[in-house]
Parts: C-alpha cells; structure tokens; sequence
C-alpha cells in the first residue's frame, strides 16, 4: 500500500465522534511519548503528518489518517497512556475511550503497540495486550527508540519480549523500530498490508 499517501482525515474526543465504522483501520497505541506520532511520520515518509513532541502527552484525540483518497483505509493515532502528570480521572477517561475503541470498533483488523525498548511490557502496555487478546485482534509490537541501545543490547530486548510473551504468539509479532534511524519501516509497513489489504 502507498503509506507515502496518507493525509489527515479528522480528529476525534471520543468513540461517538470517529469517522464511520467501515473499511479497514489500523491503531497505533503505546505509552505517552513511546513514539506512536514519529513512527506514523517516518512511516508515511512525512515530516509532520502527526504532531510530535518532547511533552509526553502530547496527542490527546483519537487522529485518523486516510490513505490517499481512500477513506476505507485508514492509520489511527492514540492518545498515550500512563503520562504521570495528567490527572487520574484525566487517565481513567483516556482509558475508558480506549478500552471502548478497542471493543467497539468493526473496522479495527490490528493495533500497533509500541513500547520504549529500554521499559518494555509496562502494566498498562500488559492490560492492552489482555484486552486485544480478549478480542483475538492481533498486534504487532514496536520496541522503539531502539538507536538509544547497542545493536546487541537492543537484539537481547527483542528476544526477552519475545520469550515472555511466547504464549501470545499467534496474535503478537515483535520487531525493533527507531524513527531516528529510520530502521525497521519495511516490516512495519508488510505487517500493515497483510491486515490493510485482506
Ligand atoms: P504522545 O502523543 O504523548 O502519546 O507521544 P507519542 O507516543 O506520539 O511520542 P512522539 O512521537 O511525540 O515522540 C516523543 C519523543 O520521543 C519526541 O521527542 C521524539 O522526537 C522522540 N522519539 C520518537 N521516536 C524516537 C526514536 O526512534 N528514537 C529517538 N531517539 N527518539 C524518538
Ligand atoms: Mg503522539
């Protein structure tokens, strides 16, 4: 698929208001400042397609991308969870949207999950895996800013994920990404087609 192509479709507070429910959609989730916003920038070969920002907590809608003219495909950008500062009702909001998009949405065929390679399977990154399992919706883990760690320190990162989430291993694919760098763009972007394309 032409990810080059994406372009913003609309920005949503909450389930009732996101686009209508059909075709075929992929989510980008993660702890706040995990890297969801670079990654969907780097992917699509955009500078600033998504906001970015050094202030976790930065994307607070639910943003979706359409690729090209093609409404019936679409990348979606998830508000982050488990930003400290935010108040706990605050937090608990985020979560209930979450938990409802994930639940609710038709049109949802994957999440990607991305977690910091150096503070892999936080809590609530172990709730979302729950919750996608619940719905056999499969997920692929970004284990980002993998340019922070030695090559071989990040290939030990990978494999421990891989190793503690064996029994998920019909639903979850794990790979190495870095925005920095650039890495790993290819197999993120075949795992998009595999559930964009069917
Ligand atoms: P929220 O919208 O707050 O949930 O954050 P996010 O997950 O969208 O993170 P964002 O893409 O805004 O990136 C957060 C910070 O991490 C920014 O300062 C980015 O420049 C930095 N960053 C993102 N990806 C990478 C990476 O692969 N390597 C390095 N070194 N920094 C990264
Ligand atoms: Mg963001």
């Amino acid at each position: 698929l032409n990810y080059q192509a994406a372009r913003f479709l609309t920005s949503a507070p909450t389930l009732a208001k996101c686009p209508s429910d059909t075709g075929a959609e992929v989510a980008f989730a993660g702890r706040s400042n995990a890297g969801k916003s670079s990654a969907i920038n780097v992917m699509t070969r955009q500078k600033a397609l998504a906001r970015t920002s050094k202030t976790p907590g930065r994307t607070q809608m639910i943003n979706f991308f359409t690729l090209g003219d093609d409404t019936e495909r679409r990348l979606v950008d998830l508000p982050g969870y488990g930003f400290a500062k935010v108040p706990d009702a605050v937090k608990m909001e985020w979560q209930r949207h979450l938990s409802d998009y994930l639940q609710r949405r038709t049109s949802l065929r994957g999440l990607v999950l991305l977690m910091d390679v150096r503070h892999p399977l936080t809590e609530f990154d172990q709730t979302m895996l729950g919750w996608a399992d619940e719905q056999d919706m499969p997920v692929h883990i970004l284990l980002t800013k993998a340019d922070k760690l030695k090559s071989g320190a990040a290939k030990n990162a990978l494999q421990q994920v891989r190793s503690q989430l064996r029994e998920w291993e019909d639903l979850v694919s794990i790979q190495l990404f870095s925005s920095l760098k650039k890495q790993g763009i290819e197999e993120l972007h075949s795992r998009l087609d595999d559930w964009l394309e069917s």
